[in-house]
């Protein structure tokens, strides 16, 4: 079938891309080019069509759309302390930007949207792990946009007949993600640091935690969130179900790459919320979802791709 991915060219995107192009499917990606980039795509040449464009730009979404049955919605500026400093932008590309795809999928009538969600709408919430019934009380201008985003799926699915299914991503990490921004994900630049010999910096005492989910997982999730029947309308953490502290991640690295890791602390970042570990008790029993790659060996397979 035709499916859409909006972010298509970027870290996560991509790699769903890889995956439904070699279970058979036609693929658009939609993309700006902001953080995505052509190269991720250069090993589905010919059988992607990348079509540049801005999720603020509801016409071109309408246009790159029409045909398709399933749209992944992976486009967003996806950095919490980003969206401290610039939250009109991010509110831009992350709810009007949502926004802009639902109402394409209703005027396509585009079967299901699939959105890329985020563990930054539990916010505040001191109990663990993160249960999908909680009451969310997010602490960024990124969680606010990620649950604002959850909240119109549900109401689209409601009124406008479009299925929708919300994953709310814990921190995704493996090939492609890139490190050369100061808001890129932290696995990313702990690891081309530790390559590259030079130290890292954690925000805050390093005890913070997060449940890190390679990839693979996600994409895994991300088609069981579009392919099973009968789930619109509904949300499902992605996780590992498992927690990790910056210090015992860094240590994880040292481990692998096979050397120490200088470090210095900086007081922690304004947003950053300090323990965030999912209970993925609600997709394994609805979706049949397992994380199949821990985080070890995710950093194993990452590590490695970035040495070859
Ligand atoms: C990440 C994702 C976000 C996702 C969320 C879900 C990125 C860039 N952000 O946010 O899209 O929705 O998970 O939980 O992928 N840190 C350091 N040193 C660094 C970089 C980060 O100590 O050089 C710390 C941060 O202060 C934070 C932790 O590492 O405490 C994780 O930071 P980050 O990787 O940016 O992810 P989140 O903010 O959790």
């Amino acid at each position: 079938m035709k499916v859409l991915v909006t972010g298509g060219a970027g870290f996560i995107g991509s790699h769903i891309a890889t995956r439904l192009v070699a279970e058979g499917h036609e693929v658009v990606a939609f993309d700006n080019l902001t953080s995505g980039k052509r190269e991720n795509l250069e090993h589905l040449a010919g059988k992607v069509e990348l079509v540049v464009g801005d999720v603020r730009d509801a016409a071109a979404l309408v246009d790159v759309s029409r045909g398709c049955a399933v749209a992944f919605h992976q486009a967003a500026i996806v950095s919490v302390p980003y969206s401290v400093d610039h939250p009109q932008e991010t509110h831009d590309v992350n709810i009007q930007g949502t926004l802009n795809v639902l109402h394409a999928a209703k005027a396509n009538g585009v079967k299901r949207v699939v959105f890329a969600c985020s563990a930054a709408v539990y916010g505040e919430e001191p109990e663990s792990p993160k249960v999908e019934t909680m009451r969310p009380v997010p602490v960024s201008p990124y969680g606010i946009e990620k649950l604002t985003g959850e909240h119109y799926l549900d109401v689209w699915n409601r009124l406008y007949g479009v299925e929708t299914v919300s994953l709310r991503y814990f921190n995704v990490f493996g090939e492609r993600q890139d490190p050369r921004s100061p808001y890129s994900g932290v696995i990313s630049i702990f690891v081309d640091r530790a390559l590259k010999g030079t130290g890292v910096t954690m925000f805050g005492d390093g005890g913070q935690t997060r449940d890190f989910v390679y990839v693979g997982n996600v994409v895994d999730a991300n088609m069981l969130a579009a392919f099973t029947p009968g789930i619109g309308g509904s949300n499902f953490n992605v996780g590992c179900g498992g927690q990790t502290t910056l210090l015992e991640l860094l240590a994880m690295i040292e481990e692998i790459v096979g050397a120490k890791v200088e470090r210095t602390h900086n007081a922690p970042r304004q947003g950053d919320i300090r323990e965030s570990v999912a209970d993925i008790g609600k997709i394994r029993a609805k979706l049949g979802y397992e994380p199949k790659v821990g985080v070890q060996e995710g950093l194993r397979r990452l590590i490695a791709s970035l040495k070859a």
